[in-house]
């Protein structure tokens, strides 16, 4: 099974989600079955790496990120069997593609998982320290209860 992360840029929130997501798998020996990537709808960074703040706040809980930034492409929402957006303006991006309409019901919200609350996973691109551990905690959280609801459907 395949998941797609998607935040804006492809630097902070994504990438970070991403690789929080492959850490759990991994500890909960899934990783053959689950597997994610992440991308941006935007192109500001393509070929770039993740925000040293996002890869900061994982190496910190012990998650490592190794990414290249890459932007969403319509044969992404064919491909992935779940695509997980940011925020609501990714999920109005990812709406406009073509081959949406067909998939839609594979795009959510990640924050739709939240045991806190519905709402958007803030963008920390203009935010300190802070705004990045805010926006782990919440894909922390969030994924957490994603991958229980994956479990699910796997047996
Ligand atoms: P992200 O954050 O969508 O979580 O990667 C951003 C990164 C870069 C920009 C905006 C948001 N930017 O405008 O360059």
């Amino acid at each position: 099974m395949k998941i797609l992360f998607v935040c804006l840029g492809n630097i902070c929130r994504s990438p970070l989600a991403a690789a929080i997501f492959n850490h759990k798998v991994k500890e909960l020996r899934l990783d053959q079955i689950l597997f994610s990537d992440s991308c941006g709808t935007g192109n500001y960074h393509i070929g770039g790496a993740a925000d040293d703040r996002s890869i900061a706040i994982a190496k910190k809980n012990d998650v490592e990120i190794q990414h290249v930034v890459r932007q969403l492409t319509a044969d992404d929402l064919v491909e992935f069997d779940h695509i997980i957006a940011m925020d609501k303006n990714n999920l109005s991006n990812i709406k406009r593609l073509p081959y949406a309409k067909e998939n839609y019901e594979k795009v959510k919200l990640m924050r739709e998982y939240d045991p806190q609350g519905l709402g958007d996973v803030p963008d920390p691109y203009y935010g300190t320290e802070k705004d990045f551990r805010e926006v782990y905690d919440i894909l922390d959280r969030s994924i957490g209860e994603f991958i229980l609801d994956l479990k699910k459907q796997l047996v």
